[in-house]
């Protein structure tokens, strides 16, 4: 694949619809039943099927820069510990000791080695079994047996995707599909983490179904993005990941790198940054969206599922392409205030209120519009990793028709 070409396409196309001013429709409007996002059952399948068998983006390589350097985060119920070892590589572990399942470490920072708060079993970065207090006191344990569970882990475009199956293959290859080598033009492994938020909102799927369409954009955000901004997103569909660019030649806050900019300049010419518009989405749970106040930045939204199926946390992790210093740094934080505002006052309170109705089971249905293909797709592929039968591998999952 020529990444350049597949950037230039997909902007040539974005900018053939600016001059339109139409979008690309979904053939039909789409529907399903209400329960998908309150039903236990089914968010208990949701959890083994789809988010322990879909790779998953966990970290942004800045988070974790140096050898030693640690990320503890729990997902779908399962507690993971992301180590940078000696040798520059991303493990994922589950973050638990081979002993008796303590919790390894219970905050992200920085370790020579992983001890145990419990019996002070130590591991090296490797996940290897270090060291056993009173070794001849508690008798023989097989390295292979001490060593920490590991997950398939893979480091691309300055991103880390694990898949939370010990046994998996992986295989990365086939669910990226070259995604990753798109995002790779923004440079990530160079970026640097800013901050990181954490924000409670309803089911996951509504949580994320938010980050998929632009249709509410002037209506729920009025407030904050007034209420002429564009509703309308042009969706390019890589596999089940997906990017979206708003309809819109207006400058507004988030993008400075308008597309409507590149008319009539020679196509060899378009900038890098201009060729990377718009929101992208990592299936199953991410989304990535620009902005240039306080400097150039994305915003990573994670949305995780809680430990109920009315419950979710959305993790939004802060990246800069160079440290705000000075002036920039008042406008970087008033950035991430903004966009914790965005989201945190206005999109998870919606997706509380929506879980609230829907619970009552008297909603039979919730519709999805031509103009929310996004939002199709998204479920369309969650509908395939749980429609899959149980020992499918992914490379399997991705083929099906
Ligand atoms: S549980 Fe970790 S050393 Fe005992
Ligand atoms: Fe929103």
């Amino acid at each position: 694949m020529d990444v350049r070409e597949v950037l230039v396409g997909d902007a040539r196309h974005m900018l053939e619809r600016l001059q339109a001013g139409t979008i690309t429709k979904a053939p039909q409007c789409a529907s399903r039943p209400a329960s998908i996002y309150t039903d236990p059952a089914l968010f208990a399948r949701e959890k083994t099927l789809l988010f322990r068998r879909a790779p998953l983006m966990l970290a942004a390589s800045c988070e974790l820069r140096q050898p030693g350097d640690c990320k503890v985060m729990d997902v779908a119920g399962v507690p993971l510990l992301l180590v940078r070892g000696k040798d520059g590589v991303v493990r994922t572990f589950l973050n638990a000791c081979t002993h008796r399942g303590a919790r390894l470490m219970r905050e992200c920072g920085h370790a020579a080695r992983l001890t145990c708060p419990y019996h002070a079993w130590s591991f090296r970065l490797d996940g290897s079994l270090l060291a056993i207090p009173a070794r001849e006191a508690f008798g023989e344990v097989e390295a292979e047996e001490g060593r920490l569970v590991a997950f398939p882990t893979t480091e691309r475009a300055g991103l880390i995707w694990a898949i939370l199956d010990p046994g998996a293959a992986p295989d990365f290859d086939a669910f990226l599909g070259g995604f990753d080598a798109l995002l790779a033009g923004f440079g990530f492994e160079r970026w640097h983490h800013f901050e990181s938020r954490t924000l409670e909102g309803a089911n996951w799927k509504l949580a994320f179904d938010a980050h998929l369409e632009f249709y509410h954009l002037p209506v729920l955000h009025r407030a904050t993005f007034g209420p002429g901004m564009s509703n309308l997103a042009e969706y390019f569909h890589y596999g089940p990941h997906q990017r979206l660019g708003l309809l819109t030649r207006a400058d507004h806050v988030l993008e400075q790198d308008d597309v409507a900019g590149l008319a009539g300049i020679a196509e060899s010419e378009w900038p890098q940054a201009s060729l990377l518009f718009g929101e992208w989405i990592i299936f199953p749970n991410v989304s990535i969206n620009c902005f240039y106040k306080g400097g150039r930045g994305v915003i990573i939204s994670q949305v995780f599922p809680g430990a109920e199926v009315g419950q979710s946390t959305t993790v939004q992790i802060f990246l800069h392409e160079n440290p705000p210093a000075g002036e920039l740094l008042a406008d970087a934080r008033a950035m991430s205030d903004f966009l914790g505002h965005v989201v945190g006052e206005e999109d998870l309170p919606m997706s509380r209120d929506q879980q609230e109705v829907l619970a009552s089971g008297l909603l039979p249905r919730v519709r999805f519009g031509r103009n929310e293909g996004g939002v199709q797709h998204f479920h369309a592929w969650i509908d395939r990793f749980l429609g899959a039968p149980d020992g499918a591998t992914l490379a399997q999952i991705m083929q099906r028709a």
